[in-house]
């Protein structure tokens, strides 16, 4: 979506807020022996308390009110019955609905005790992010995202996920661009004011792709590969862009 009243940027902001403090609740009730089923319990929770509704189930009846992927699983995780073990790399992907506005937010981090590898992928790509944020401005080529993440994944060793990517939202969950691919020289399509957008590579020290499991869901990589995203949702303007999650 384009944002174009002073009511688009606070109902964004709004479930921006929303998805984060989801995340928090979650990330700080996770730990080992819980099961995933249950730390999206306490994510659907703090959605109910803040009159909130899950963009995955409303928008693609997901089975569980955020995504939840543990270590090698990239993303689209269903929570259920798995066991949280020390050492566990986890993805929580939360995106929510309120008053017509959608915000999409993910981090992967690693319950203790903390592998080094582990912690290095988490700590790479969510930096990768915040350095693409910082140079989205209106008027630049929508390759300024892809062209960013891809050196910052170089220089670390990494790969980037290249069947996911980053997408427009805003009114639904996905929008146009649809799909923003990791480093396009050729690429034509310019960022404008009051444009909607997550920012979330995915870095894998496996094979640059995931693949869909029996469930019908759950993306992931190659047993023993790392994967890590880091998600925000942002507001680009003629200045600074406005992350909102
Ligand atoms: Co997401
Ligand atoms: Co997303």
């Amino acid at each position: 979506m384009t944002i174009d009243s002073a009511d688009d940027l606070e109902g964004l902001r709004a479930i921006g807020r929303i998805v984060r403090a989801v995340f928090e609740a979650m990330r700080a009730a996770a730990r080992p022996g819980m099961t995933t089923g249950e730390l999206d319990a306490v994510g659907a929770s703090v959605l109910a308390a803040h009159d909130a509704r899950s963009a995955p189930i409303l928008m693609y009846r997901f089975p569980g009110s955020t995504c939840i992927s543990v270590n090698e699983e990239a993303a689209h995780g269903i929570p259920g019955a798995r066991v949280l073990k020390p050492g566990d790399m986890i993805n929580i992907d939360v995106s929510a609905e309120q008053g017509g506005y959608i915000a999409d937010m993910g981090e992967s981090f690693v319950l203790p005790p903390i592998e080094p590898a582990r912690g290095r992928i988490c700590r790479a790509v969510k930096r990768a992010v915040i350095e693409a944020t910082a140079r989205i401005r209106a008027g630049r080529s929508l390759n300024v995202i892809g062209a960013t993440v891809s050196r910052a994944a170089e220089k670390g060793g990494y790969r980037i996920v290249e069947n996911l990517a980053s997408h427009g939202v805003g009114r639904s969950l996905h929008e146009e661009p649809s799909y923003v691919p990791m480093h396009n020289p050729r690429e034509r399509r310019t960022l404008h004011d009051g444009q909607v957008l997550t920012i979330e590579p995915f870095f894998t020290t496996g094979e640059p792709f995931v693949t869909e499991r029996d469930d019908g869901w759950t993306l992931a990589v190659a047993p023993g590969a790392l994967v890590a995203q880091f998600e925000q949702t942002v507001i680009v303007t003629n200045g600074r862009p406005v992350v909102v999650t």
